[in-house]
């Protein structure tokens, strides 16, 4: 491996870090579009399966079917009839969703079994996949007049037989039909399997694999992160395919029911699932019931956080140092930018008040997340606190970062006008740094 390809993979994987510890032990629901299955993806897909599986991820897997349902009907010269999205499953419709249900599990059962290459040991701890009759279904009725005979919606899923399987250690393949009470198979739609089953198991993820690359804007930008609120302004000022309102409006539901993230992305292109699941920039669309990025307060719980972030660079004396000690006394004035549960940045505020002047410090954003701008919002994030405070003069000292502050409307100051306490301790640490100053008034 060449030096620079040897710092790029070390780079990618101490961002990934972060994404494998959080994600084991997880449950993360994978509806994956027939479109997909047929696309010949699925052996480079199980790849991907079994590395999650052998992280710790608790995987539930459910598989459309409609392509293959297709292209039955249309070597028998027959189409598929549908009415307001649903499909109308006569007694024909249904053998062949029968069918092509028991095609894809078996593809995929073979899939997941060929030479699990991340698997520690190969024999031991192949992946084994599980199936049952974890849906139960009542029908669709009558719609409109008409008879969607054996089209059904969820009635109930059984989370704990599902559970067991995963507390076993198998992947839950899921199909979309459903067993009645009275003993009838119902033909269930992709999305509200998939909804249903992350919503019951209180899955952390639930994870679209289509033929789209994720949620377009209205003129054509890949959108990476979507609020449950931005996903439904798409979905009420934009047109989409059938099959992508959809799934919006399945990631919506989910995200209002407690599963912590949707996302809707290619299963066509090779990797895609491992770039969404970890890394920062994802490779689809990522969607959350609120802001993927937040800027709070920091308590005792993020010390161990803001130590990694200032240690290096009070090594390489850009920053004066301050050990855990002072950091629990002074956490309080400390804030954290947060993104997707990771800490990517800090900074300080320190206010003298009978001066009216605030001393911005300790601004850090973590070198994988630099030049996005964090440190610009955290900027932000601190004039605000200090204005909301009473400050009219804000100073920020520094060795090395000069230009950044000088860019954003900070101006070189004297010595003198520091507050006295301020002053003092500049002479003693000695490090002559800039002192820079931004009025608030
Ligand atoms: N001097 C001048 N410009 C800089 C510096 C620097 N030392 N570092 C980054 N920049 C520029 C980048 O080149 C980029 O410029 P561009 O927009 O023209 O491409 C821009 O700043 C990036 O701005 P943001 O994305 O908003 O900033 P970022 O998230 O990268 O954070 C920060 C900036 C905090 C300075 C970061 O680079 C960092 O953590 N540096 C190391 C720690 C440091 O020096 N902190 C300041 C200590 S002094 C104090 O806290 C008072």
């Amino acid at each position: 491996m060449s030096p620079q390809s040897s710092a790029a993979f070390v780079a990618d994987f101490r961002q990934a870090a972060p994404y494998i510890h959080y994600l084991s032990g997880k449950t993360i629901v994978l509806a994956v579009s027939s479109h997909v299955l047929l696309a010949d993806k699925l052996a480079s897909l199980a790849k991907d399966i079994q590395l999650l599986a052998s992280l710790g991820v608790r995987l539930v897997l459910v598989h459309g079917t409609r392509q293959y349902l297709n292209n039955m009907m249309h070597a028998a010269g027959e189409t598929l009839s549908y009415h307001r999205g649903w499909r109308i499953t006569d007694e024909a419709t249904l053998q062949q969703v029968k069918q092509a249900c028991g095609m894809v599990r078996f593809d995929i059962e073979a899939a997941l079994s060929s030479s699990p290459a991340q698997m520690p040991d190969r024999n031991q701890r192949r992946l084994r996949v599980a199936s049952g009759n974890f849906l139960l279904a009542k029908p669709l009725g009558v719609l409109d007049g008409i008879d969607m005979g054996y089209t059904g919606r969820i009635r109930k899923v059984d989370a704990e037989a599902i559970q067991q399987r995963l507390n076993e250690g198998c992947l839950v393949l899921v199909s979309p039909l459903g067993q009645s009470l009275s003993g009838k198979s119902f033909n269930l739609g992709l999305d509200d399997a998939a909804q249903a089953l992350a919503v019951t198991l209180k899955a952390e993820k639930l994870v679209f694999l289509t033929s789209d690359d994720g949620v377009r804007s209205a003129d054509g930008t890949l959108l990476n992160q979507l609020t449950a609120a931005d996903a439904q302004t798409l979905l009420d000022t934009s047109a989409h395919s059938a099959d992508m309102s959809r799934m919006l409006k399945a990631a919506i539901y989910v995200l209002e029911n407690g599963v912590r993230r949707a996302h809707i992305l290619s299963g066509l292109n090779d990797g895609s699932l491992i770039a969404e699941l970890f890394t920062r920039q994802g490779s689809g669309t990522a969607l959350a019931q609120s802001s993927f990025m937040r800027i709070r307060a920091a308590d005792n719980r993020d010390i161990g956080d803001i130590i990694s972030l200032i240690a290096p660079l009070e090594h390489a004396g850009i920053l004066l140092p301050r050990n855990r000690e002072y950091l629990e006394n002074h956490i309080h004035e400390f804030s954290v930018l947060e993104h997707d549960c990771h800490v990517y940045g800090c900074v300080a505020l320190k206010v003298f008040e009978q001066q009216h002047t605030g001393e911005l410090a300790c601004l850090v954003v973590s070198p994988d997340a630099q030049d996005g701008g964090y440190g610009e919002l955290l900027l932000d994030y601190v004039l605000k606190q200090a204005k909301a405070r009473g400050v009219h003069t804000l100073f920020a000292l520094s060795t090395n970062t000069g230009d950044w502050f000088d860019e954003r409307g900070f101006e070189t100051a004297e010595l003198s006008e520091l507050p006295p306490a301020r002053q003092e301790q500049y002479l003693q640490n000695k490090r002559r740094s800039k002192i820079y100053r931004r009025s608030l008034v």
